[in-house]
C-alpha cells in the first residue's frame, strides 16, 4: 500500500512537472527574450541558405561569440523527408515548415535574417551579393555585405542533364511550391479528364501519371500517389480511377541503388501489387508537352503519352555555385559541387566553409549529412572562438614558462577533429502503410520492410521534426487523413 501511494505521488508530481515545464517551453518559445544587440568587435559570419545544413548550424552556433546574418530566398526550414506526403494531401505543407526567424530569436545575440538570394560571392573582397527576387520588391532590392566567415548550405538544384523539355514541362520534388502545384496538375488531369466529351486515349493520356527518376525522391512520390489513388480517388471518381495509371522510368536495371538487394527486390513486388509499372533500363532522352520519348538498354525508342510528369533524377550544382568554382578554378575541380576539405572549408579560400547538398564530399547528399555537418561547424566555430581569445590572451604575455605553457594549449586547442559523420541508417516509403529500413546494426546492416517498418519510419520522422509544433501538426494531419480523407479539392 505504501509503495502504491509512493508510486501515485510519482505519477502526480511527475505529470504536474511535465505539464508545467510544457508549458513554460511553449511560453518562452512564443514570447521570445530580450536579445544582445550586433557587436562590432565581434567576427560575423554570414550563414547562406535555410536548408537542413544551415539550420542545423544556426541552433548550435554560439552567438555570444559571433555576429551572424542568414541569407534565404526561403524565411523557413523544411522537413523535406515528408515533403512527398505532401503532394497529394496526407500533410499540409506548413504542417513541415519551420520560420527562420522561430530559431533565431530565440539566440542570446540578435541574429539578422534576410530574405533573398546570394547572387555572387567575391572570396577575395570577402564580400556578398544579395538580392530580392520575390514578388514584392522596395525601392533597395540589391545589397553587398561583408563577411569574415561564410557558411555556404545553399543545396543543390535539380538535376536536369540538359534534357529538351524537362524545365518546361516537368514538375520538380524539392521545395514546398513543387508539391503544391503537384497537387493542383494531379487533380486538373483528373477533372480534365472528366470533361464531356473526352476521347478514351485523351483519358488515358491524361490520366497517365508518370515518374522519371527510381531514386528515393521518385519511389516515395509514387507510393503517396498510389495511396491517394486507392484511399480516396477510388471513391470520388468511381468511372476514373480504374484508369489512373503510374508509371515508373528509371534508366539503370534497379530501382533505389542505394539499398540493399533484399529491400529493392521487396519495393519492386511492392510496387507490381500496387499496380505501379517500373520501366527500369530505360531513358528518357526529351520531354514533349504531353508525350516523353524514352530509349531502352537495346537502343528502341518509344513514345509515352503522359498527364502528369514529376523529375526525380537527382541534384546539380546551383548557378552561383557554380560561379564561385568558376573563380577558383585550380582548387574546384569536381563537378558536383564544392570541393572542401575534412574541416568542411572551402579548398583555396580562407574563412569560406560549405556544408550540404552545395558540397562535393564522399558522402551521399542527405539530410542526415547535412544536418550533421551543420552541427559540426558550430562545434569547429566554437572552438575557433577559443583559440581567437587565447592568441589575444598570449600577445599580452611576457616571454616565459607562462607564455610557452599557454602556446603549447593554444596549438593543442587548433587540432580541432576533422568531420566524421555517423551514418542512421536509411528509410523510405513505399506504399500501402509500407516502408523500407537499412540500417547499421554491429558493424553490419539491417533490412527490414513491411507494416512495422512503416510504423518505425512514421516514429522517426516523428522524433525527427523540428518542433513540438510541427509534431503535433503532423500527427493532426495523419489523424485527419485518416478520419476524413486527403482533400480533392484543385487549389
Ligand atoms: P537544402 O535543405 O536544400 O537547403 C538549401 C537552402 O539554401 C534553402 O533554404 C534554399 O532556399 C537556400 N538557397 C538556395 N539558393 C540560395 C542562394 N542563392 N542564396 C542563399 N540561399 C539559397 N535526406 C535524408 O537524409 N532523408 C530523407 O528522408 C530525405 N528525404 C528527402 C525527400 C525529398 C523530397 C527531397 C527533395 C530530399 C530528401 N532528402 C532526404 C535529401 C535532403 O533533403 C537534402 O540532402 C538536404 O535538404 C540537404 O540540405 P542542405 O541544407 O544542403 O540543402
Ligand atoms: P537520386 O540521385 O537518388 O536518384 C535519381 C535517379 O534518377 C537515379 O536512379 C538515376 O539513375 C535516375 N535517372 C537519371 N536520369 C534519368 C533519365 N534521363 N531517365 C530515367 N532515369 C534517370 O535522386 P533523388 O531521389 O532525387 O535523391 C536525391 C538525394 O536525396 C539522394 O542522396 C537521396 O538519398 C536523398 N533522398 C533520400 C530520401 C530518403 O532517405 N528517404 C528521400 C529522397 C531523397
Amino acid at each position: 500500500r505504501g509503495k502504491w501511494q509512493t508510486f501515485k505521488s510519482v505519477v502526480k508530481y511527475g505529470t504536474v512537472g511535465a505539464v508545467g515545464y510544457g508549458l513554460y517551453s511553449m511560453y518562452h518559445q512564443r514570447f521570445p527574450g530580450e536579445q544582445l544587440p550586433f557587436d562590432a568587435s565581434k567576427r560575423t559570419i554570414v550563414v547562406l541558405g535555410s536548408g537542413w545544413a544551415s539550420t542545423s548550424f544556426l541552433k548550435s552556433i554560439d552567438t555570444e561569440q559571433y555576429n551572424v546574418v542568414v541569407v534565404s530566398p526561403r524565411n523557413y526550414f523544411l522537413f523535406t523527408p515528408l515533403l512527398p506526403s505532401c503532394t497529394v494531401g496526407t500533410i499540409d505543407v506548413r504542417s513541415i515548415v519551420e520560420p527562420t526567424r522561430f530559431i533565431t530569436r530565440h539566440k542570446s545575440r540578435e541574429v539578422k535574417v534576410y530574405e533573398a538570394e546570394c547572387t555572387e560571392i567575391d572570396p577575395v573582397k570577402k564580400t556578398i551579393t544579395i538580392a530580392d527576387n520575390s514578388e514584392i520588391k522596395g525601392d533597395s532590392a540589391q545589397a553587398t555585405l561583408e563577411y569574415d566567415y561564410l557558411v555556404i548550405g545553399t543545396g543543390a538544384t535539380n538535376q536536369t542533364f540538359g534534357i529538351k523539355g524537362v524545365e518546361e514541362h516537368a514538375c520538380f520534388l524539392k521545395e514546398v511550391w513543387d508539391a503544391q502545384k503537384i497537387r493542383t496538375k494531379v487533380m486538373d488531369c483528373i477533372e480534365t479528364a472528366a470533361f464531356p466529351g473526352q476521347a478514351e486515349e485523351e483519358i488515358e493520356r491524361l490520366l497517365h501519371m508518370v515518374v522519371v527518376g527510381g531514386g528515393p525522391t521518385g519511389i516515395e512520390y509514387a507510393a503517396e500517389l498510389h495511396d491517394f489513388l486507392k484511399e480516396d480517388l477510388a471513391s470520388w471518381y468511381p468511372e476514373l480511377a480504374e484508369k489512373i495509371k503510374i508509371t515508373l522510368v528509371e534508366a539503370l536495371p534497379n530501382v533505389l541503388p542505394a539499398f540493399s538487394k533484399q529491400l529493392i527486390d521487396y519495393t519492386e513486388t511492392t510496387f507490381k501489387e500496387q499496380n505501379i509499372t517500373i520501366h527500369t533500363k530505360t531513358m528518357v532522352k526529351e520531354v514533349k508537352e504531353k508525350e516523353i520519348i524514352v530509349q531502352q538498354a537495346d537502343g528502341t525508342k518509344a513514345n509515352i503519352p503522359y498527364g502528369l510528369l514529376v523529375w526525380a533524377t537527382g541534384n546539380t550544382v546551383r548557378p552561383v555555385i557554380r560561379n564561385l568554382m568558376a573563380k577558383l578554378p585550380e582548387h574546384q575541380t569536381v563537378r558536383r559541387g564544392l570541393a572542401v576539405d575534412d574541416w568542411l572549408q572551402l579548398n583555396g579560400t580562407e574563412g569560406i566553409y560549405a556544408l550540404g547538398d552545395a558540397s562535393a564530399t564522399k558522402y551521399a547528399p542527405t539530410a542526415q549529412v547535412a544536418s550533421q555537418q551543420g552541427k559540426y561547424l558550430a562545434r569547429l566555430f566554437g572552438q575557433l572562438a577559443v583559440c581567437d581569445k587565447m592568441e589575444e590572451e598570449l600577445k599580452t604575455l611576457e616571454d616565459g614558462d607562462e607564455k610557452e605553457k599557454k602556446a603549447r594549449k593554444l596549438q593543442k586547442a587548433k587540432s580541432i577533429k576533422p568531420f566524421e559523420y555517423t551514418h542512421q541508417g536509411s528509410l523510405a516509403y513505399i506504399g500501402s502503410d509500407r516502408a523500407i529500413a537499412d540500417l547499421p546494426f554491429g558493424g553490419g546492416n539491417v533490412a527490414s520492410g513491411g507494416v512495422a517498418t512503416f510504423l518505425f519510419w512514421r516514429s522517426a520522422y516523428l522524433s525527427n521534426l523540428f518542433s513540438g509544433r510541427n509534431r503535433s501538426l503532423v500527427v493532426t494531419d495523419w489523424i485527419k487523413k485518416n478520419i476524413l480523407g486527403r482533400d480533392i479539392s484543385r487549389e
